[in-house]
């Protein structure tokens, strides 16, 4: 798939807010500063559509952008950011509950995994949480640039054996770079094959 054009489209904390269309959605979401909004840059060819920052936590709302005038792409705000309050992080957690379960539009779900660390608690009980509410998702392991092809082939093997302790079936996998280019094709192929699905 080319892109032909990415607008931003709003902003809100309530998913009943969000764009009333029949468009899917494409969500992404993970660990702040795991590379969220450096991936939908890359993706969508545009050096500032998400807005990437030196500092963890700065995605806080729901943002829809409008692709090629037929899909949403979502960027979600990143979840154990440790240095928000409490009760911010029950507020994130209540309104990213509330997308996922009740975003009809919801299409597919992106989850972002840096590349260089062993599986974490969080990242697996979220993968978990989206199985069990039939959340239908893929995981993008971010900043592969950053490992040589030996670890990085190791922490992928290693993450993929980790999945396999709980589920039967692997999801697809994508392995990116937002630095050197990697991985745009496959994603934007892969998506462009599920909205060909959908119609
Ligand atoms: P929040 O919205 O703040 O939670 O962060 P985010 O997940 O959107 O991450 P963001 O894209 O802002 O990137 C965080 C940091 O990682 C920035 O310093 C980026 O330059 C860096 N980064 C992101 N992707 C890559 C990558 O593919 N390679 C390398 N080397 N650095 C990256
Ligand atoms: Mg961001």
């Amino acid at each position: 798939m080319k892109i032909t054009s990415a607008e931003f489209v709003m902003s809100n904390s309530e998913v009943l807010k969000c764009p009333n269309s029949i468009l899917p959605d494409y969500a992404f979401i993970g660990r702040s500063n795991v590379g969220k909004s450096s991936l939908i840059n890359m993706l969508t060819d545009r050096k500032s559509l998400a807005k990437v920052s030196g500092k963890p936590g700065k995605t806080r709302l729901i943002n829809h952008f409008l692709i090629n005038k037929s899909w949403h792409l979502v960027d979600l705000p990143g979840y154990g950011y440790a240095k928000v309050s409490k009760k911010e992080k029950k507020t994130f957690q209540k309104y990213i509950t509330a997308y996922f379960e009740k975003r009809a539009q919801l299409a597919n779900t992106f989850v972002l995994i840096d590349v260089r660390h062993d599986p974490q608690p969080i990242d697996l009980e979220f993968l978990e949480w989206l199985g069990t509410n039939n959340v239908p998702f893929s995981i993008v392991f971010t900043k592969a640039d950053k490992l040589k092809t030996k670890k990085l082939e190791d922490n992928i093997a290693n993450y993929k054996m980790k999945l396999m302790e709980t589920w039967e079936m692997l999801p697809p996998v994508f392995v990116t770079s937002s630095a050197h280019k990697i991985g745009q094709d496959e994603i934007l192929n892969y998506i462009q094959s599920i909205n060909e699905d959908i119609k």
